[in-house]
């Protein structure tokens, strides 16, 4: 089989540079549906772009690399496509923008482009043995116990990052980008619950509470979730990108009220009262309740001096805690790492030494914050390569 165009996964990424390029053009996948990741996001109404998206909402070794292909397709450029199509949105906070109804007209918008197109869309397919040919590449499909040898001037690896393996996340994208010289950084698990030593916040499970949670010197002000295993919550899955083994995230509970102050005008006002009834108009009472086994949160709040109530305020708004891993990829949303940027165009995401191969979406070094970011990369990196052939 002879293609202009030869894409290698049919998830965000990869759909939207098959529903622009040009010429004749073949998607792979080797799940049963394209863009499983798109149905499942954002509790089923996917959170497809973020409307304060820019470079500063992205880790990458270069942090100059996204620049390009954000400015060139924009969030406001998705929302003019997905207005097109008449798919209802909304902001939900913090920028986020979701579906009304559901994450599947985002899906069905892409196959219709795609369609429109004349893509030509292969699922339950692995693409495997690629190789360079004199003119471009060529791979063998794997269909029902039937190989069919393919050949493709340009050959697009859309193919994700290696989180959720369930989800049919694979590491393919790096061990192609391997196998043309390209380099990989180290990749690793990211917007992912942190565990804790077992029981550790089990009592506390279900319990959230707004915060603002450290970790590597960035911090994120959003809800924290304690959960059975430890911790997890916008907050802290906006960390865990940030973190690394070994070291503590801070936790600070009162992220808007100065704690010190108002203890002391209630103490002012209602003396009588136990400082744990006091504590609770401030934080969930079950993790007041907690915070007491380990602080010295007795008596009632006329008792407490000055320098108490300032002890217990340092406490709540600096929480040190060491987190003794992440959930990993069986959980992460994102993989953070990926191919060298230093190895691709940031214009258009080809391979600077191997002409007519491209990377993009996921499988880059490039990851963005959670709330939209990684799909608006998606749709930008697709759209810098869909441009360029
Ligand atoms: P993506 O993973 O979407 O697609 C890769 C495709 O390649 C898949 O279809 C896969 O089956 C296929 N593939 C992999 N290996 C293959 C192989 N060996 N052979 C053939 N095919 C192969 N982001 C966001 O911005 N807003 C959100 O609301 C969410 N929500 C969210 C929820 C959950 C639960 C997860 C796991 C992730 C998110 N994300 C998100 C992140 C977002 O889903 C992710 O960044 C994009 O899907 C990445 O798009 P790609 O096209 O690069 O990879």
């Amino acid at each position: 089989m002879q293609v202009d165009v030869a894409i290698i996964g049919a998830g965000a990424a990869g759909m939207m540079c098959a529903a622009y390029a040009p010429g004749r053009i073949l998607i792979v996948d080797h799940a049963r549906a394209p863009g499983e990741k798109i149905r499942i996001s954002g509790g089923g109404r996917c959170n497809f772009t973020n409307m304060h998206c820019g470079p500063h909402a992205f880790l990458s070794e270069n942090p100059h690399f996204a620049k390009s292909a954000l400015a060139r397709y924009t969030q406001w450029d998705f929302i003019d496509l997905i207005d097109q199509h008449r798919i209802a949105w909304h902001e939900k906070t913090l920028g986020q923008l979701f579906c009304d109804t559901s994450a599947k007209e985002i899906i069905a918008m892409l196959r219709g482009l795609m369609q429109q197109n004349g893509v030509d869309l292969h699922l339950q397919t692995q693409a495997q043995d690629f190789a360079k040919t004199v003119n471009g590449f060529e791979f063998n499909l794997l269909k029902d116990g039937q190989t069919t040898r393919v050949q493709c001037n340009t050959l697009v690896i859309a193919s994700g990052g290696k989180s959720i393996p369930k989800m049919g996340a694979t590491g393919l994208a790096y061990d192609i980008a391997r196998q043309f010289g390209l380099r990989v950084t180290d990749t690793r698990p990211a917007l992912v619950p942190f565990t804790f030593p077992e029981g550790r916040f089990a009592p506390l499970a279900g319990v959230a509470a707004p915060a603002r949670v450290t970790a590597g010197g960035t911090s994120f002000d959003e809800a924290v979730l304690f959960t059975h295993r430890g911790l997890s919550g916008p907050a802290v899955l906006q960390a865990s990108s940030y973190w690394r083994e070994g070291s503590p995230i801070d936790v600070n509970l009162m992220p808007d009220t100065n704690l010190f102050e108002a203890l002391k005008e209630k103490r002012s006002q209602s003396g009588a009262r136990k400082l744990t009834n006091e504590l609770s108009q401030f934080l969930p009472a079950r993790l007041v309740e907690t915070l007491a086994q380990t602080l010295d949160l007795g008596g009632n709040i006329a008792d407490q001096s000055d320098a108490k109530l300032a002890g217990i305020a340092g406490a709540l708004e600096k929480w040190t805690l060491h987190p003794s891993g992440t959930e990993g990829y069986r959980t992460a949303e994102v993989t953070l790492g990926g191919i060298d940027t230093d190895d691709l165009s940031s214009k258009t995401m080809e391979a600077k030494k191997v002409p007519g191969l491209f990377f993009i979406g996921e499988a880059v070094d490039v990851t963005g914050w959670l709330g939209g970011y990684n799909f608006q990369w998606a749709w930008s990196s697709a759209m810098a390569t869909a441009r360029a052939l």
